[in-house]
């Protein structure tokens, strides 16, 4: 291939991955719901695009599935869910509780899943999470990630 025509594949290629992304955030439904919590969806779906968070978790599938990490495209469904299972045993009593203990705490309860746990046992995502989001931003995210049922 010449190089010209290269830089034409690439230039189209960032441009469509570019369209996508845009025409997925447009169509997001979580734009259009009202949510009953104290945090905002909206920003907490910015946030979670400038955060790491996307370069590991996949929000378009459902849970679990994911090689490096579990799918969020169901987590309000599946956090209500895991809260209950006799082998949870964080602290959190629903949905809401479970996201926010996962995101700022994430030992206390780690999901079993083929690559989740690190050879000293210790879950894979960051640790960082509590000391660098403040409350408000991390009310934000788990709002966001409440729309995903
Ligand atoms: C380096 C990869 C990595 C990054 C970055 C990361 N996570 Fe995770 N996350 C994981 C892994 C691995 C698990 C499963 C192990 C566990 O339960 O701790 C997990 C678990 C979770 C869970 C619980 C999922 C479930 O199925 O029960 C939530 C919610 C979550 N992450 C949200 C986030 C958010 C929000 C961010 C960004 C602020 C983020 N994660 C950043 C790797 C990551």
């Amino acid at each position: 291939m010449e190089p010209r025509r290269r830089i034409g594949f690439a230039g189209l290629a960032v441009f469509a991955i570019a369209f996508v992304l845009t025409g997925a955030q447009v169509s997001e439904p979580w734009r259009h719901r009202a949510v009953a919590a104290s945090g905002n969806a909206a920003r907490g779906a910015k946030l979670y695009e400038t955060l790491p968070c996307a370069s590991c978790h996949d929000i378009s599938r459902p849970w679990p599935g994911g090689a490096i990490c579990p799918n969020l495209g169901n987590i309000a469904t599946e956090a209500a869910r895991i809260v209950r299972r006799p082998d949870y045993h964080g602290r959190a009593k629903d949905a809401a509780g479970y996201i926010r203990e996962s995101i700022v705490d994430p030992n206390a309860y780690i999901v079993p899943g083929p690559a989740y746990r690190q050879a000293d046992g210790q879950s894979v995502m960051p640790k960082t999470f509590g000391q660098t989001l403040t409350p408000a931003q991390l009310e934000d995210l788990v709002v966001f990630l409440l729309t995903r049922r």
